[in-house]
């Protein structure tokens, strides 16, 4: 089966991180994130795959070239402006070998799951549909596409991030589709998959299924569930055949080193070079290549830029860091705050309130 990559967009929500690299290609648990979505589609029996690009395309083509370096055949389509998720769909469907009739798996570029996509094509092929979707799970469904079914799985709407979304089975980013359904979409102009041509080949009575399984999934488009993917892959709560090395929950990459006296866990990454002083504590929390927490700080559930300093005794939980800042010493950042790359953050400017 070919499959097509989506992983064009700008992944606003989590900037600052990518300003400089797109999401797909984010650092998790030692290698791209994308990478863990490559090596499980392989090991579902994908061998070619045509990237989507738009965001700082270049990037993909040195980070996967030929794709030789994962056992697969990949292809790049830029889009010179993006098309949306369908517009890239119908773009990159050039670069396909396959006839109409055949599958094609489409894929979101920042999706963690582990549901079985075996099982996804076989209920493809056995309702004989346009478009087979994996449906998810989630508490809450307004940030998502929701998709009620009927009894034999039949997709009876989608609703893409409504306040009042009709069912908490979401739209989970990977799709099947009958290569034919990918030719009908509209060609060289922007075209969204969620709001135009789902809802439009409903419209048409085109069979649309769903296919649920609640295994491990995560949208890794905010930087608490990049947070939260990494140290799943770290903990091993969710299984990657490309994560290795991982022990007591701390997974430490080449030249990384830790002190003594430091407290590190919870299903932390310490990148290529990056340090953790005497006494400082580190939870649940990914420090990007070259990162330094000095003596005596804390770091919760956060993101710690490439080369940025965390200076002896700050507090930082659920925050994240751009790559060469610097937070001096005794700052308290905490609840989502963002600080830019290269901003040097003075000793004890900023602290949290506990009065609130
Ligand atoms: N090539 C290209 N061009 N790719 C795009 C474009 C574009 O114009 N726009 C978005 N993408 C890619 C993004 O890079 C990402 O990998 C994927 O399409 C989905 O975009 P997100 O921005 O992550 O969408 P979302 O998370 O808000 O919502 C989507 O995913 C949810 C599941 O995670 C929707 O498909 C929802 O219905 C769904 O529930
Ligand atoms: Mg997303």
């Amino acid at each position: 089966m070919e499959a097509i990559l989506l992983v064009g967009g700008q992944g606003t929500r989590l900037r600052p991180l990518t300003l400089s690299t797109p999401k797909p290609l984010l650092p998790m648990a030692g290698v791209p994130l994308l990478e863990h979505q490559l090596t499980r589609a392989r090991e579902a029996g994908v061998r070619r795959l045509v990237f989507a690009t738009s965001y700082r395309a270049s990037m993909f083509t040195e980070a996967f070239g030929d794709g030789s370096r994962l056992g697969l055949e990949i292809v790049y389509c830029t889009e010179e402006e993006p098309l949306g998720t369908a517009g890239a769909i119908r773009n990159a469907a050039q670069a396909l070998t396959g006839g109409p009739a055949d599958p094609v798996l489409v894929l979101n570029g920042d999706i963690l799951s582990s549901h079985d996509l075996h099982a996804q094509l076989a209920a493809h092929r056995k309702a004989d549909a346009a478009v087979t979707l994996h449906l998810t799970l989630v508490d809450d469904a307004r940030r998502y596409g929701a998709v009620p079914t009927a009894p034999d799985g039949r997709v009876l709407a989608f609703v893409e991030k409504s306040p009042n979304p009709p069912t908490n089975q979401v739209n989970a980013g990977c799709y099947i589709f009958r290569r034919s359904v990918i030719d009908e979409i509209p060609e060289g102009r922007v075209v969204s998959a969620e709001y135009e041509v789902f809802p439009g080949l409903l419209a048409a009575g085109e069979p649309i299924y769903g296919y649920v399984e609640a295994a491990y999934w995560l949208d890794v488009g905010t930087p608490a569930a990049f947070v939260k993917g990494a140290s799943d892959l770290v903990t091993g709560a969710m299984t990657s055949p490309v994560v290795s090395g991982a022990e007591h929950g701390v997974l430490c990459l080449d030249g990384a080193f830790i002190a003594a006296s430091a407290q590190v866990g919870g299903g932390t990454t310490v990148g290529e070079g990056a340090r953790v002083g005497e006494k400082a504590r580190v939870e649940s929390s990914v420090l990007f290549d070259g990162a330094v927490v000095e003596s005596g700080a804390r770091v919760v559930r956060s993101v710690i830029g490439k080369n940025a300093r965390i200076c002896a005794g700050a507090v930082l939980e659920d925050v994240v860091i751009g790559d060469g800042a610097t937070i001096g010493p005794g700052n308290e950042l905490r609840s989502g705050l963002r600080v830019w790359p290269g901003v040097e953050l003075p000793p004890m400017a900023v602290r949290f309130s506990h009065d609130a």
